[in-house]
């Protein structure tokens, strides 16, 4: 019995893979373009797993073809793929991430196994749910259009696809798991951590010197999750008999903003700032033709800096009866900020284990 994974030539699906094969598990990697199987065979290796058993199923989420004849008998399904990135179309946001999230789910319907679904930490924030006038009860009655335009549509997209997939899951009795992962935050030994990760680019700006205030005030913070108890956290719930069924990836002891910065400042070789910048007058600013680009923030990535903290009791139960340990967070900050440093140097000659 094989995995399916989408998404897993991406950063957390690297990871994952790396994890699922080091334990012996062979995967079946949905991709775009399978001419990449060898070379994603070699990261995979490189990160402390076995890429020769990984095999490439080709497809597109947004032309979903794959059907459950063709494929080998399947242990479960890990949906991770989606079209990460700021400033997207909405109609271009939606084809990958709704639909291809509803193909994904009735894929697995029809293999008649196991759904992990990844959708966000946004998802367990209520106030933040409300704010966006999202109705929860009957998410079909939503104004989605409008909350495309309001949140930017990479989140819309996560929120609306999450709803979907979880009216679509309950109406046909699927066994699935949803995972709502918080910020990922590099390897906790390697600090492993791709350029395109929101992290990395809060490293960057911190380490040019474009962060000079701290975006919101003390109660706010980025809640962070490391890749690697990510990667293990969603082969648990692929494998445990009777996981719960939602499972919030994220460390409740992530500091706050300005203790997080202090500690990436601090291992930078960096000032860290003290002052704050209220996140209001940050995306007053952020609405100022050419400020993004010079600020090298995009506002859509100001939603996940809040003040909210999170009930993770259901989460550090499962970690603990699934034998994961999460390393202390300081220690992840300062291996993702080493890791950075290294790759600025040229020098990306890490080992990574799983
Ligand atoms: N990273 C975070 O901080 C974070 C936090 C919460 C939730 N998540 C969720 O976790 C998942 C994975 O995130 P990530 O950080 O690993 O993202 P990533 O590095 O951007 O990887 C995205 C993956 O999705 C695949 N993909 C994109 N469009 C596709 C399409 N049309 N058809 C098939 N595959 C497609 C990509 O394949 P290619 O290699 O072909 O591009 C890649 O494998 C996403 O669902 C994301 O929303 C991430």
């Amino acid at each position: 019995m094989t995995f399916f994974v989408t998404g897993a030539t991406g950063f957390i699906g690297r990871h994952l893979c790396a994890r699922l094969t080091a334990s012996g598990q062979p995967v079946l990697a949905l991709m775009r373009d399978p001419t990449r199987l060898a070379s994603f065979r070699d990261q995979v290796t490189a990160l402390g797993g076995q890429g020769t058993l990984i095999d490439a199923v080709p497809g597109d989420l947004d032309h979903p073809g794959v059907t459950a004849a063709a494929l080998p008998s399947l242990r479960a399904v890990i949906h991770l793929g989606a079209r990460f990135a700021w400033r997207m179309d909405a109609a271009v946001a939606r084809r990958t991430n709704v639909d291809g999230s509803l193909a994904i789910t009735a894929l697995a319907r029809q293999a008649g196994c196991r759904l992990v679904y990844v959708s966000g930490f946004m998802l367990a924030n209520a106030a933040h749910l409300q704010r966006l006038a999202i109705n929860t009860a009957t998410p079909a009655r939503t104004d989605w259009p409008r909350l495309y335009r309001r949140a930017g549509a990479y989140e819309a997209s996560k929120l609306e696809a999450a709803f979907r997939v979880r009216d679509f899951a309950a109406a046909h009795a699927l066994d699935w798991v949803e995972v709502l992962p918080a910020t990922v935050a590099g390897h906790s030994r390697s600090g492993d951590l791709d350029s395109a990760q929101p992290l990395h680019t809060l490293i960057d700006n911190l380490a040019r010197g474009r962060l000079m205030r701290v975006p919101g005030s003390p109660a706010h913070w980025l809640p962070l999750v490391p890749v690697d108890t990510l990667a293990q956290l969603l082969a648990a719930a692929a494998l445990a008999p009777a996981p719960p069924p939602r499972l919030l990836a994220l460390d409740p002891d992530t500091p706050t903003l300005q203790g997080m910065l202090a500690v990436l400042a601090d291992t930078l070789g960096r000032r860290a700032p003290r002052r704050y910048l209220p996140i209001p007058v940050l995306a007053a600013l952020l609405r100022l033709p050419g400020l993004p680009t010079l600020m090298n923030t995009a506002p859509e990535a100001l939603h996940f800096i809040q003040p909210t903290r999170f009930d993770t009791r259901v989460t550090q139960h499962f970690l603990a009866t699934s034998s994961i340990t999460m390393a202390p967070i300081e220690h992840v900050l300062r291996a993702s900020a080493q890791h950075y440093l290294r790759t600025q140097a040229g020098s990306t000659a890490d080992t990574q284990p799983v």
